[in-house]
């Protein structure tokens, strides 16, 4: 007898048949997928191995790095986290997978980051055209390179601790203070100025916007067919990502201080001099949309995670007066030999403080300034963890 599609109808689909069908379909799920499902051994939440949700999920709850640390207690050093993504707890790996040379390149999620901009050292995937524009900015990151910018920022330092001295009988909230430090280095480091944010005790609004970018990267970027699909509509929906403040205003601020430098030289050297030979030198390869991207990455990746680590350390110095005690006998014994001042640390001293630079790596062990992962691709021959084999593609 021909089959005959209008005989289909719901009404068809009897108790029995959807028995039938709901059988069929927890066998294809449980029995079938996982022998064709090449991650099927790694343990991990049920549900993360379905789809990104479980990602998207715990990244707009905010609680991944605290979440991911429980996986890791509960199954082992690797987990799956989605049905391409495994979380790896293994300090052999970090060498193989971001080790210089890793042939691991970065996930879409970086992406959602990038935008539509051509030039973005921090989110460019494409490891030759990174490695290139690295190339460009590498001596200005380089140590010596920033060393030459310790007597400013000893500027900045000085009327940070002279702000604090005029609050001493304050409860202040040192995270929010710490925060408004960074910001003013950077601005020191890149543009010469500090953005007045300790001299006024206020982020002026700014922090909103770089939180809200964060929150928004965070999530968005586990789906990031789905920003491009928001890029596509944008026209048309307007704007609902906070992430494209990173390319908006950051990159405003960063915009207006580069058509400010053309007329107002700075009054001593910084970043943005530096960004501004490298395109004099190479116009074609690194234009001035290159210099406004480095100068707004400053802000972006500089000012969060630094102040992100001072308030960790200073939480930890405060949660164990024990330490604290032991960190200010070094600091005391360096000041009464003359190495440092009252507002100044210099870094060849700093350096061979073994106490300091202890309580400042186990600062930054305990509460690492980027709170969850930063996802690489496996390369097409697999990688091959505590006996795990992970296939090429995987993040
Ligand atoms: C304690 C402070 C800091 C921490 C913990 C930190 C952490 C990181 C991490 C983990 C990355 C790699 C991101 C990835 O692979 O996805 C990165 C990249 C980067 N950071 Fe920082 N950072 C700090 C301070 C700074 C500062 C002060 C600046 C600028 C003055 C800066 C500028 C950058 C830039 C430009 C990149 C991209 C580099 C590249 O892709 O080649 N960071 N940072």
């Amino acid at each position: 007898m021909p089959f005959d599609p209008s005989s289909l109808s719901f009404e068809s689909l009897n108790s029995f048949n959807v028995i039938t069908v709901g059988l069929l379909t927890a066998v294809v799920i449980l029995v079938i997928l996982p022998f064709r499902d090449p991650l099927a051994s790694v343990p991990g939440p049920f549900w993360a191995r379905w789809s990104p949700a479980w990602m998207v999920y715990h990244a707009l709850k905010g609680d991944m790095h605290r979440k991911m640390i429980q996986l890791h207690d509960k199954y082992g050093s690797i987990v799956r986290t989605g049905p391409y993504e495994v979380s790896i707890a293994d300090p052999d790996a970090i060498q193989l997978i971001y080790g210089a040379g890793a042939s691991f390149k970065k996930s879409d999620w970086y992406s959602v980051w990038q935008g539509r901009r051509k030039f973005d050292l921090f989110a460019e995937r494409d490891a030759s055209v990174h490695s290139t524009n690295r190339r460009f900015v590498n001596s200005i990151y380089s140590f010596s390179g920033l060393l030459e910018f310790e007597p400013y920022l000893d500027n900045v330092l000085s009327v940070f601790l002279s702000r604090l001295s005029q609050m001493d009988t304050q409860r202040i909230d040192m995270g929010y203070w710490a925060q408004l430090f960074a910001f003013d280095v950077i601005g020191e480091l890149t543009f010469s100025k500090r953005f007045g944010f300790i001299d006024e005790g206020t982020d002026k609004g700014t922090f909103v916007h770089i939180d809200g970018a964060l929150q928004s990267a965070a999530w968005i970027g586990q789906v990031p067919w789905l920003y491009w699909v928001h890029d596509w509509l944008s026209p048309w929906i307007g704007n609902h990502l906070k992430i494209t403040n990173r390319h908006g205003l950051l990159r405003e601020i960063s915009a207006r201080e580069v058509s400010q430098r053309n007329s107002v030289p700075s009054s001593h050297p910084d970043m943005l001099d530096k960004f501004m030979d490298v395109h004099r030198n190479h116009p074609g390869q690194f234009d001035i949309a290159a210099v406004m991207s480095m100068a707004a990455s400053n802000i972006f990746a500089g000012s969060d995670t630094t102040a992100i680590s001072i308030g960790a350390i200073l939480y930890y110095l405060c949660k164990y007066p024990q330490h604290k005690e032991k960190l200010m006998e070094e600091i005391f014994a360096e000041a009464d030999a003359g190495r440092i001042g009252r507002t100044n640390v210099p870094y060849k001293v700093a350096r061979d403080m073994p106490y300091l630079q202890a309580c400042i790596q186990e600062g930054l062990r305990c509460h690492p300034a980027v709170g969850m992962s930063l996802p690489r691709v496996v390369p097409p021959g697999g990688l091959a963890v505590n006996g795990v084999h992970i296939p090429g593609g995987v993040s």
